[in-house]
């Protein structure tokens, strides 16, 4: 399949195999791509879950596990559990240092292994541009969520302001394809991302979908030059 969008039936397997193909230059392509600033936001999205003391947090779509890894790095009272349908990105993950004891589960993100009100916190890093249908993805984070915690999400996003949006198309229309082509054996993968970040929803539009699955007070706020959303919403 060539880059543009697979429909929401083939969407899963072309995303597993995408991702299955990059595990292992992903890290290097997403601080190349994001211009290093990729952990600053996962710091930004482990603040923004307010884990109570000795709290639970899971990370979905954790990849290879930078989110996870930081909030226990922040965190070290929380367990934490990072769950992806990617083994291989998984497998780089588990590498890691630091990962050693940390539970890796293979997971769907539509349909998670666990029962409800198990976490205080549920958030996902560059996860919900991906899945077949976000509301299902939004409401399975709540219901895994107990009431009162937390539901966060990373995104990329389109700016709002013209000029940043020319400059965001240029670059990730033609220099982001030319960078993983050059990084990666699958130059589909980053076509594949501006393409999905043009179908995904604009921030308002996305804390609706959050509130129409029964999050409260949803808020967002844009980061790097409106390019990137972080989203929070109350279960
Ligand atoms: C762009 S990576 C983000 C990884 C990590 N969260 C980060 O911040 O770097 C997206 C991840 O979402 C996973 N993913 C996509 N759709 C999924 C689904 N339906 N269920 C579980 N994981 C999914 C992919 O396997 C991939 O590891």
């Amino acid at each position: 399949m060539s880059a543009s969008l697979p429909s929401p039936e083939e969407k899963p397997e072309f995303v597993r195999s995408m991702f299955a193909a990059t595990a292992r230059r992903y890290d290097r392509m997403n601080r190349l791509i994001t211009l290093g600033q990729d952990q600053t936001w996962r710091r930004l999205v482990v603040e923004a879950c307010q884990l109570p003391r000795g709290g639970a947090l899971l990370d979905v779509g954790a990849g290879t596990g930078d989110i996870a890894l930081e909030a226990r790095k922040r965190r070290p009272d929380v367990r934490v559990v990072a769950s992806d349908f990617t083994h291989e990105m998984m497998l780089v993950g588990r590498a890691k240092a630091g990962a050693e004891d940390l539970p890796f589960v293979e997971a769907d993100a539509l349909k998670l292994p666990f029962p409800a009100d198990s976490f205080d916190a549920a958030c996902s890093g560059f996860l919900m541009r991906n899945v077949s249908d976000v509301s299902a993805a939004f409401a399975e984070q709540r219901r895994v969520v107990r009431p009162g915690g937390r539901v966060v999400c990373l995104e990329i996003t389109r700016p709002a302001t013209p000029i940043w949006r020319e400059i965001f198309h240029f670059y990730f229309h033609r220099l982001v394809p030319r960078i993983s082509a050059w990084l990666s054996s699958n130059p589909d993968a980053y076509s594949y991302l501006p393409a999905s970040t043009l179908a995904f929803p604009r921030p308002p539009e996305l804390a609706r979908i959050m509130t129409s699955v029964g999050l409260r007070d949803v808020t967002h706020r844009t980061l790097m030059l409106g390019t990137v959303a972080l989203h929070i919403g109350t279960v």
